[in-house]
């Protein structure tokens, strides 16, 4: 089925310029002016713009963790994501079988109902030689990337020494690391001691989260990387710090990026401190309002290359049930927490919010261009992850991945607007211009305004490529 959009402008990561677009097999075929095609679905995109498909490179789905999991499985997760413009995820592989190799099994199981297309990154959380001698093999699985953590001591951390080994041989097979960058040991100290002192408030989950600790073990993994002379990832930037290091980092030549998320550009611990705080717990924590600006300076500068997610979702009140698909769904949640801040499910919604918030906050604002706006939400992903330009480009050739997208639609946005399967939203009551109406998965309208046509399974894994460095 062939299918010829009409009249719309296109948005790319380097320029904005109209034009039509023939869809056949599932790929763009042509871009070009005046296109004709006397068999196609003709869809008018008059006054509406087109992008790619939305690349969110930092999710977690169906993740168990603080006795619940995550509430967004990867079906419910990803038609999320759909609505929201995104056609494209990468996941996590937890590393809680044996080998890598079963582990990524045992998460393909989990992952094949995604209704949009999928990939994941290992977490690499134990290491020793018989891990470090299988960890080239990943790249046959079409993984290539690995995440290390400076914390979540004797759960999910590596040492330095450890990462500065995983650096190396990711350098030598073409694999990218990336990195959680806090500080384990002085989070495990401040948290023994804020609990021995009878703090249990949600805002004590940043206070012994301190920023400095971010800061200190992102420039510590700059360091290692340019020492193991390979490149680096950091993920979920969360502070003013860590903007500084990497630029420092990347002046001097090292070859390191970096994401932030909407929760850090937008929150504070002074949302913490709301009655309902719980629902802002994230890890790393939100911090303050100086930080959201220099994170905001840094994705407009271009120091920082991507704005992911890290969709993490758990009910604020997993006691009561919500409808999904007009069945009862209740899943523990931030409730967990309710008489100790270290019990609340770390984590929070957004994969479905990321394009709507950012088009409106970013380029609305004027603080993004729709160029940037494309680059920072699909087209760097795609490159830095191995899936460009079969993802996150708009080029004869690559998947009809597309958005249409338009600018002019207001919505006052919250929970009753939205599908990931959570009972609250960070964005509750928020006014939008700009919102996509029509989404396309390798050529299939899946989402069609409210309408949702996607299916369970209706996902592909992709195998990645060795990314590229920006
Ligand atoms: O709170 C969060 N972000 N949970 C997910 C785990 C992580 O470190 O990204
Ligand atoms: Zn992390
Ligand atoms: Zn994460």
């Amino acid at each position: 089925m062939a299918t010829l959009i009409k009249g719309g402008l296109l948005i790319t990561a380097e320029r904005s310029f109209p034009a039509d677009i023939l869809v056949e097999g599932g790929k763009i075929s042509q871009i070009g002016q005046n296109l004709q095609s006397a068999n196609a679905d003709q869809v008018d995109a008059t006054g509406k713009l087109i992008l790619p498909g939305g690349v969110d490179p930092h999710v977690h789905l169906d993740l168990p963790m603080f006795g619940t999991v995550s509430s967004d499985d990867h079906y419910t997760g990803t038609k999320a994501a759909a609505y929201g413009g995104t056609t494209t995820v990468i996941d996590f592989v937890s590393f809680d079988f044996p080998s890598l190799g079963e582990s990524v099994e045992k998460w393909q199981a989990k992952a094949e109902k995604a209704a949009v297309d999928y990939s994941a990154h290992m977490n690499l959380t134990r290491f020793d030689d018989k891990i470090a001698a299988e960890i080239p093999s990943l790249r046959d699985t079409g993984i290539t990337t690995l995440k290390v953590f400076t914390a979540y001591n004797n759960r999910l951390r590596i040492d330095d020494g450890n990462i500065f080994k995983t650096l190396r041989i990711a350098r030598n097979n073409g694999i990218l690391v990336m990195l959680h960058a806090e500080n384990g040991d002085v989070i495990e100290m401040l948290t023994t001691e804020a609990l021995a002192a009878g703090h249990t408030t949600p805002e004590w989950h940043a206070k012994t989260r301190p920023a400095w600790g971010a800061v200190e073990s992102a420039l510590r993994a700059f360091a290692l990387a340019a020492m193991a002379e390979t490149s680096l990832y950091l993920v979920h930037m969360n502070t003013a710090g860590e903007v500084d290091m990497l630029k420092y980092a990347r002046e001097h030549g090292v070859k390191v990026m970096g994401e932030t998320c909407p929760q850090y550009l937008f929150f504070s611990e002074d949302d913490l401190r709301r009655p309902d705080g719980a629902k802002w717990v994230c890890s790393p924590p939100v911090r303050t309002s100086v930080d959201n600006a220099q994170l905001w300076k840094g994705a407009m500068d271009g120091t920082i290359q991507t704005i992911a997610t890290d969709h993490c979702p758990f009910f604020y009140d997993g006691t009561k049930p919500i409808l999904y698909e007009g069945k009862p769904v209740a899943i523990p949640g931030k409730e967990l927490g309710t008489q100790d801040f270290t019990r609340i499910p770390n984590g929070v919604p957004g994969v479905e919010d990321r394009l709507p918030v950012i088009w409106t906050t970013g380029v609305g604002s004027g603080k993004l261009t729709p160029s940037q706006f494309v680059a920072l939400t699909s087209t760097n992903p795609a490159k830095i992850f191995g899936l460009y330009p079969r993802k996150g480009a708009l080029l004869p050739g690559s998947d009809a991945d597309i958005v249409i997208f338009d600018p002019r639609k207001k919505v006052t946005y919250g929970i009753v607007h939205c599908h990931q399967r959570t009972d609250y939203n960070l964005y509750e009551g928020w006014d939008l211009t700009g919102y996509p109406e029509k989404v396309f998965l390798r050529g299939q309208l899946i989402v069609d305004g409210d309408m949702w046509l996607g299916k369970r399974g209706g996902g592909e894994f992709l195998k990645r490529n060795q990314g590229g460095i920006l």
